[in-house]
């Protein structure tokens, strides 16, 4: 997977000369490509920012720098994909890093300053914000991508089921995870984790992954990829919070076809 990320600041990526993403370049998995486009300007001071029309405060970067250096990255194939970062974009989640991790390439465009001439949004194959706030340039915006979607190329975390069972990965939240001692300052390990039992452990998982995800993010369960036995834990989890109740109509499927015999011959 190719990134190239147009910026004026190149040196803000140091980051990605870091830890997995490092060992993700030295093993040649990732590569990352960072193009100034001030070396695309064509003015004798190398401006790449100018002053509103219309009036206003800040700069605005200029269409044609940016125009040049996009085409200098262009491909003719659809395995490439440009993005420009923008907080007007569609927000970034799990689904769009799976997504993007698809394509070959991928080309940043980061704003800065105030923002960028309008004209440079016709460059772009989609816009992309990485929330509901304003940044100061797309650089950290970039970055993230970048991050999130390099782990899901195979072979960049090393083992490849490591992001499977990540949050967001199916649409729920991860279960809590442990590690030695098994007794912090009175605060203990769950048993079932410390049983060697696979089956309950991976029960207990499960459960505790749709308890967080009810707790923290209820509009997740919306999209969860839900699965058959999540039905008997729905139910466990019911006892303990009544309010979950109110999702049974969207969970119905997953009831095993003989408690739905048993539910009509109670009836
Ligand atoms: C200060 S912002 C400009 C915001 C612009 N005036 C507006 O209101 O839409 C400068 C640049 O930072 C980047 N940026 C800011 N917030 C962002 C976000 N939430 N997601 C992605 N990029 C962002 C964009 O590239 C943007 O052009």
């Amino acid at each position: 997977m190719k990134f190239t990320i147009l910026t004026i600041f190149p040196e803000m990526f140091a980051p990605l000369q870091e830890s997995i993403l490092k060992r993700a370049q030295d093993a040649n998995l990732i590569q990352i490509k960072l193009v100034n486009f001030r070396d695309y300007a064509e003015s004798k001071h190398k401006n790449v920012d100018d002053i509103p029309y219309g009036g206003g405060m800040g700069m605005v970067l200029k269409p044609e720098p940016i125009h040049r250096a996009v085409r200098d990255s262009q491909r003719e194939d659809q395995r490439q994909r440009i993005i420009l970062l923008s907080p007007q974009g569609r927000v970034f989640d799990q689904r769009t890093a799976s997504r993007l991790a698809a394509y070959e390439e991928l080309v940043f465009i980061c704003g800065h300053y105030e923002g960028f001439d309008e004209r440079i949004r016709v460059l772009a194959d989609e816009e992309v914000s990485i929330g509901d706030f304003v940044l100061t340039g797309g650089e950290i915006a970039a970055m993230a991508i970048v991050d999130a979607v390099s782990r899901l190329i195979p072979g960049v975390l090393g083992k490849e089921s490591s992001s499977e069972e990540d949050s967001h990965s199916g649409g729920l939240l991860e279960y809590p995870q442990y590690t030695r001692p098994p007794d912090f300052e009175g605060m203990k390990v769950p048993e079932v984790l410390l049983s060697g039992h696979h089956k309950k452990i991976q029960e207990w998982r499960r459960k505790e992954s749709l308890r967080r995800t009810f707790l923290r993010r209820p509009e997740l369960l919306d999209e969860a990829q839900l699965q058959t036995g999540d039905w008997e834990l729905f139910e466990e989890l019911v006892l303990e919070y009544p309010e979950l109740a109110s999702y049974r109509s969207k969970w119905e499927h997953l009831k095993p076809r003989s408690a739905k015999i048993r539910k009509k011959k109670d009836s």
